[in-house]
């Protein structure tokens, strides 16, 4: 398939924030946009990048009202070398093709859609941020498109490529975070659709969350929703927990997002020779670790987070300190190795990173 570019006009181009090393999470966007349709019978058509705008849905397009939608994130970097760096880009496409299939939408080539996003990352290279702790987020997304009101998969889709200058999406940066142990709502269940990236997810932890920013807590800690016993996951992290000397982090059953930060966590705290488990953690145990000393660190990993430290943990109206509210060692060990890997700065022994310019 050939892509068709439509490159913005003058009167298009918006104008860059001047100040990169300011940046928040997710308002601002670039000037280009990539875009592809699907039908049944047809299959995937009509690539094009053009410049960014309002996409235009029919009111009973099937997306907007059954929850066919699927996400990914992932960043492009600037090194201090000029290059540009991605970060396990065909992970994310991996993940993406398995959301699809969880939610009975159909899988995109992911080379296509791959040589497709960084033709549009290139196009709009300008907009990658230079300085470090800040990047270039990308988000490919999929909606159903059919107009039809009966419940059953859609027969059109369209899947999109959106790209913006990002900074910490914690406004507390580095700084550790408060999370609150959520004992009542709960994010998904055995069988749903937790492990895929996929909008409703994310609509089902807002009521949950909101109550925990009222009280003054950053993020929600999810339970299992069979017996609320076991920890899962923050929603827009994968959690791990440091418990004497261990690194332990929940295994994937189907409940829980496979993040690529995660698997890159685990594979370089093993190449450090640090015991690392992939196991089931029940909160009460958790909360024994940091009342008699054994839990040492707790940290949050995702593409947008990276590694976000967590420095207090709620659960039934009890407040418990860890690491002493600080960055813990390990966590910051881990941060400093996975930004000079992602920057292009540090030799990559596993491959993780693509140059693309
Ligand atoms: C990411 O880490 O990229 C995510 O998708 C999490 C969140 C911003 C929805």
């Amino acid at each position: 398939m050939e892509i068709k570019i439509i490159k913005a006009g003058p009167d298009q181009l918006k104008a860059k924030p001047r100040d990169m090393s300011q940046l928040g999470f997710g308002d601002i966007f670039a000037d280009h946009m990539f875009t592809l349709n699907y039908e049944a019978g047809k299959g995937w058509f009509n690539p094009t990048i053009k410049p960014y705008g309002d996409i235009c849905l029919n009111p009973a397009a099937m997306g907007i009202h059954y929850g066919q939608e699927i996400f990914e994130g992932l960043k492009a970097h600037q090194g201090k070398d000029g290059g540009i760096y991605l970060f396990r880009p065909k992970d994310n496409f991996k993940r993406f093709n398995r959301s699809a299939g969880r939610m009975c939408m159909p899988e995109v080539d992911a080379d296509f859609v791959l040589k497709c996003m960084k033709q549009l990352i290139l196009l709009d290279r300008e907009w990658i941020p230079k300085n470090q702790g800040a990047s270039l987020y990308i988000r490919p997304t999929m909606i159903a498109t059919e107009p039809h009101l009966g419940v059953r998969p859609s027969n059109a889709y369209l899947f999109f490529i959106i790209i913006g200058p990002v900074g910490a999406y914690y406004k507390e940066g580095l700084n550790p975070v408060k999370i609150y142990v959520e004992d009542f709502f709960v994010r998904t269940s055995k069988g749903g659709t937790g492990e895929a990236k996929t909008a409703g997810n994310y609509g089902a932890s807002l009521l949950a969350a909101e109550k925990a920013k009222e009280k003054g807590f950053t993020q929600v800690l999810w339970l299992d929703a069979e017996e609320k016993k076991y920890i899962e996951e923050v929603g827009t992290m994968n959690m791990f927990f440091v418990i004497d000397n261990e690194v332990v982090t929940p295994p994937l059953k189907g409940s829980v997002l496979s993040g690529i930060t995660r698997d890159s966590v685990i594979q370089t705290v093993k190449d450090w020779g640090i015991k690392v488990s992939e196991r089931s953690l029940a909160i009460n145990d958790i909360i024994e670790a940091a009342k008699n000393g054994r839990l040492t660190e707790a940290f949050g990993t995702g593409t947008a987070a990276v590694i976000s430290p967590v420095g207090e943990i709620t659960y039934k109206n009890e407040d418990h300190i860890i690491a002493g509210g600080t960055m813990g060692k390990l966590s910051h060990k881990l941060y400093d190795e996975i930004i000079a890997i992602q920057y292009g700065e540090k030799t990559d022994s596993h491959g993780w990173v693509e140059r693309i310019a």
